[in-house]
Order: C-alpha cells, then structure tokens, then sequence
C-alpha cells in the first residue's frame, strides 16, 4: 500500500521543554500551539514486503545514519500497532529549512504517522495517532489537529495526546517568523529537553505554566490577542531563561532576536498590537492579527534585516493526501 499524508508545524504559545520520560516523551507540562498554514511537509510511505530494510529520501536525498535510524524507530512502532513487518520507503519533502528552530520534527513525525499508519494498513482515530507522533517528536503530537490545539501532558502513553482548542477559523491569529538563520543548531530539542533538570529555575516555570495556560486559553475563547500575546511572550521568556541557566547554558538567542525583542516592545508602545515567542533558535515568531500582519511583516523587514519571513496563518490539521495499491 502506497499513502501520501501532508502535515503542518505549529508554533507553541505555551512551550514544551522538559520531559517526565525520555523513551516516551511524556513532558513535564501541558502546551499548547497554533499550527501554521504555510511551513507544510509532505510524506509518501510505500509499505513493500520485497524491501529488506526502510529507506528515506529527504528532500530529494537519501538519508542514512541519524535521520534514518529515528524513522526506523518510528515505523517499527506504527508496524507493532499495526501488526506489520512490511518495511518502507518514505519520501517527504518540507517547504521549509529543517533545524533552523521552525520544527520540521513536527510536522515531520505527523506526516510519518498518518501516511505510515495507512500505509501499514491500521485504522488509528485522530488521538491515537497524536500519542503516536508524540513518540516520533513531542512537538508532532500537535500537529495531527489544526488550529488551536492543547497537548495534555498525561503521566501514561495514552494519556499524553493533543486535542484541539479552537478550529483554524475561530480567530485570525499569524504567526510572522523573522528568519534570522538557517544554519543547523548546536544543539536540538531532543537534547535540550534533557537538560531541563539542570536549570535552576525550571521549577519556577513548572510553577507558573498552568496560570499561563489558563490565560491563553481564555485569550484564545475571548479572541483576545493581548490576554494571550502576554502569556505566550512571557512563557517564550521563561523557557529561555531555563534554557540558559542549564548546564550546559543553551543560549539559542543572537544579536539580533534581542534586536527584535526591544523592537517589539517599541512596537507595541506605538499601538501595534504584536508580540514575540521563540523556538530552540534564533528566530523570532511574531504573533499578530492577521489585519496586522503586512505591518509587522514591514517593520520586521526593516528593521531587523531577516535572510526571510514567513507569513503565517492559521492551519489545517495532518491529512491523508491520498491511498492506494502500490
Ligand atoms: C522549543 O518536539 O522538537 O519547540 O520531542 O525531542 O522531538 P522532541 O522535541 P521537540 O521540542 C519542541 C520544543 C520547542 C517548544 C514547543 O514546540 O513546544
């Protein structure tokens, strides 16, 4: 069988940083994102029982070492639910640099496991397959659901899925990323996430987390983009400064995301309504009305002299593109 499944990144207004277990990615808090219209991967999976071994093809390039072997990891999952031993040749393609801090592991291991589970033959309702992709990368749990999507952290595998907030189209909220590098990051989430325990002040974010999950919820309910805006800058902030005080310090912040934090505050003193969260790199997701945006996407250009930005709106969830008899 022969599956073709598209998925979508989100940008978390409440952020992901730190597990409760390694193997199974359950995180230490709740999260909750927006998924983006326009940073999409594509995957093709051909179950062929003539295969000897999986095989991927990245963006036109076949893949070894790394990058196989955790979608070999993946797929031997899917095949376990599945009942499968037929193995694979995937083909996935993103419209986006990958580790440039803009989560091509989210929709990524989404992609993978819609297209994988059709692929192997397993019918998977839309929760199921978000504990799954949370397995392949934590951040993929959200992806499977468009919009405004809330992963619950659950103490348990089944219990740790994400489930939508809001549709796509309740609110207008963009997500203007400033692009300050492509270059690959030191060091990955996958990493990070285990270094967590080592700041300081994680604790003090695991304390405020739910307040700011509330706030942004609300904000989301009341489509109110400075009831959210706020908390989602100010958990950016706190993830960051856990990210710094660990040790080793990650410090994923350059010249010229600072740059971009002052601008926004000044921005917002001249009553543009925008505020800024940040992933595991440089780059700054600026969050608007989607009536702002063209603006902010303006003075972002001018002023911060970004390589390029991306204008996003809200997103539809993962989907089957198509099936058939390979
Ligand atoms: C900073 O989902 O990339 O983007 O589970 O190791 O694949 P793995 O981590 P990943 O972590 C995302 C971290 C983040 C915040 C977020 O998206 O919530």
């Amino acid at each position: 069988m022969k599956a073709t499944a598209e998925a979508r990144a989100n940008i978390a207004l409440i952020k992901y940083w730190g597990r409760i277990d390694h193997e199974l990615n359950l995180p230490v808090t709740s999260s909750l994102s927006l998924t983006v219209d326009k940073l999409v991967t594509r995957t093709t999976v051909v179950a062929d029982p003539a295969l000897k071994a999986d095989e991927l093809v990245l963006n036109g390039v076949e893949q070894g070492g790394a990058p196989l072997a955790r979608v070999v990891r993946h797929l031997d999952r899917l095949r376990e639910r599945a009942g499968s031993r037929e193995r694979c040749r995937v083909v996935t393609e993103n419209t986006f640099a990958a580790s440039a801090g803009m989560a091509s592991s989210a929709s990524g291991f989404a992609a993978l496991t819609v297209a994988g589970f059709e692929a192997l033959g397993a019918k998977v309702d839309a929760r199921e397959q978000s504990t799954f992709a949370r397995l392949g990368s934590g951040s993929a749990s959200r992806s499977i659901f468009g919009g405004f999507v809330e992963w619950h952290a659950g103490k348990t595998h089944e219990e740790s899925y994400a489930e939508p907030v809001a549709p796509a189209t309740h609110m207008d909220l963009h997500d203007v990323v400033v692009v300050l590098s492509e270059g690959e990051k030191k060091v990955g989430s996958a990493e990070g996430h285990g270094l967590a325990d080592t700041s300081p002040l994680h604790g003090g974010r695991i304390a405020r987390v739910p307040e700011l999950l509330r706030e942004v919820r609300e904000g989301i309910r009341a489509r109110d983009l400075e009831r959210l805006g706020a908390a989602a800058e100010e958990d950016a902030i706190l993830m960051h400064a856990v990210m710094m005080t660990s040790r080793p310090s990650l410090l994923y912040w350059n010249e010229c995301t600072v740059r971009g934090l002052h601008a926004v505050r000044e921005w917002r003193e001249e009553g543009l309504k925008v505020y800024a969260t940040i992933d595991a790199g440089p780059n700054l997701h600026l969050l608007c009305m989607g009536k702002d945006a063209r603006e902010v996407a303006r003075r972002a250009q001018e002023e911060l002299r970004p390589t390029s930005i991306i204008e996003n709106a809200p997103g539809e969830g993962a989907r089957l593109v198509s099936r058939h008899l390979a």
